[in-house]
This record gives structure tokens, sequence and C-alpha cells, in this order.
């Protein structure tokens, strides 16, 4: 990695919905980079598939971002077990495509609770140490819909994204003098579940034909700028929220 890859060897990071192909792309992204990594998520099966070719610096740790007694046990688990959280990667979430009047209650508090709060609780958890320890990197998945209001997403979405950039920019004011750094990323249409099985055959045609890249975005692209922002050269970057969206929004 560009920028001293001996400095992160060892480090330890976490990456939450680790099961999934954005995580995991993000997983094995800092696994060559030497890390240690702690693999979180909700899916407790695909959890344990995808870590066992990952060799043993790949950590499962199961678990419910959005539930704060279950992350409160699982950090004090990992303190106990590893030590602490060098690099936490919020990128866990959940899509619903629901505008306002169809959005209930309960869907926009389980949008919330992943989305946003999960992050939030886990940042709670290792920011003091590494503020402590005057180095971290925090790096928050955030979407292209919280610019856009979605264009496909559903509102209790585009809301959560929202909140979690503010999230990120919280943090990143209130430790950048400790050395620690808190950025976002705003992809656009990464192809996962979430395009492939949540939206049908004519959204995605629709959209091919409107993202002047012309295509998707594919989940190693979104790996390799958390290696940047996580990287000792990018230390003077924080509080930045990076697109990544082909094209599609260009401010
Ligand atoms: N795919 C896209 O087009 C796109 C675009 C913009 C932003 N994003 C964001 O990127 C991130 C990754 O997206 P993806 O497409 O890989 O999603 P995905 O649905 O394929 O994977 C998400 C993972 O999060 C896990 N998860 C869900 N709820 C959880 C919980 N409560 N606790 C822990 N883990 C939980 C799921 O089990 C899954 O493995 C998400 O935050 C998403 O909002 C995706």
């Amino acid at each position: 990695m560009y920028g001293g890859t001996a400095e992160l060897d060892g480090k330890l990071a976490m990456v939450t919905g680790a099961a999934g192909p954005t995580g995991l792309a993000i997983a094995r992204a800092l696994l060559e980079h030497g890390l240690h990594v702690l693999l979180a998520d909700i899916n407790a099966r695909r959890l344990d598939e995808v870590c066992e070719p990952l060799g043993a610096a790949a950590i499962p740790i199961p678990l419910d971002v959005g539930d704060p007694d279950q992350v409160a046990v699982a950090c004090s688990g990992i303190r106990g077990d590893f030590g602490e959280v060098d690099i936490l990667i919020n990128n866990a979430g959940v899509l619903s495509n629901n505008k306002a009047a169809e959005t209930t209650p309960q869907e926009w508090r389980r949008l919330m609770s992943v989305n946003l709060d999960g992050a939030f609780f886990l940042a709670r958890e290792w920011l003091p140490g590494m503020r402590r320890r005057r180095w971290g990197r925090i790096v928050n998945i955030c979407s292209l819909a919280m610019k856009t209001g979605g264009l496909t997403a559903g509102t209790a979405y585009t809301a959560s994204k929202g909140g979690m950039a503010a999230l990120t920019f919280s943090l990143a004011r209130e430790s950048a003098c400790d050395g620690v750094t808190v950025n976002g990323i705003a992809p656009a249409y990464i192809r996962t579940p979430m395009v492939t099985e949540q939206l049908d055959e004519a959204a995605r045609e629709r959209l091919l034909q409107e993202i002047p890249v012309g295509r998707f975005c594919e989940p190693e692209e979104i790996a390799f700028l958390v290696c940047y922002l996580i990287s000792p050269l990018a230390g003077f970057v924080t509080g930045e929220i990076v697109d990544i969206n082909g094209g599609l929004l260009l401010d």
C-alpha cells in the first residue's frame, strides 16, 4: 500500500457487514495488507463460510450491530481476546426502496438501527482507544442517496445514510487532534444483491443508461478506496465523504 504498509502491519481492523460482497472485498483487501481483521455480520452461517478460506488473521464475529447490548458484549470479548480496534469500517447496511408513505415506523426504526445506530455504537466503543493511542481510522460506508434524495432508494435508507454522513463529520471533528481520521464513502450502485436482487431488470437497464461510466461499481473498487483512507499517508484527510458513483453526480 502506498504510504507505508509496514505501519499497518499487525494492526486490528473491524469490518461490519463482512459476509456481504462489499464488506468481504474490504476485509480481503485489509488482510492482504497484513492486518488482523474482525469480520462482523448478523448472518453467522454465511460469516463462517466466508471466513474459512481467509486464514487465521480473519476472525468471525457474529453480531447485530444495531443491538447495543450485543455490541457491548462483543466488544468486551474482542478487547479481552485481541485488544483494541485500530481501524473500524462501518459497512453493515440494509436497503429499502420504499418512499415515505410506504415506510412503516418499524421499517424506519430497523433501517436507522442497522445503518446509523450500529455505526455509532461501534465508534463509541473503539474511538476512545484510538484517541488514547493517537492513531486510528474510521470509514463509514454511506451512499449517493444522501445527496440525491434517493434515485431508487427509499426514505428511511436515504435519511439513515444522511445521518451517517453527519456522524462522520461529528466524529472527525472531535478526534482530528488525536491522530484519528473519520471519513465516509458515498457509493452508487455496487454490483451486489442490493442491485441484482432489490432492483428489477427494467430499473437496472435504466440505470446502466444513466450512469456515465456505463456499468455498476465492483465491490473491490470500494475496498481500494478504503485502503487509501486508512493508509498512513491519508492522515490529513478527515471529515470527507468520497464519491464513487461512475459520474452519476458531479459536484
Ligand atoms: N450495493 C449498492 O449499490 C450500495 C450503494 C450505496 C451504498 N451501499 C452500502 O454499502 C454497504 C454494503 O452494501 P452491500 O451491497 O454489500 O450490501 P449486502 O446487503 O450485500 O451486505 C450487507 C451485509 O450486512 C449484513 N447485515 C445486515 N444487517 C446487519 C446487522 N444488523 N448487523 C450486522 N450485519 C448486518 C448482511 O448480513 C450482509 O452480509 C451498505 O452499507 C450499503 O448501504 C451499497
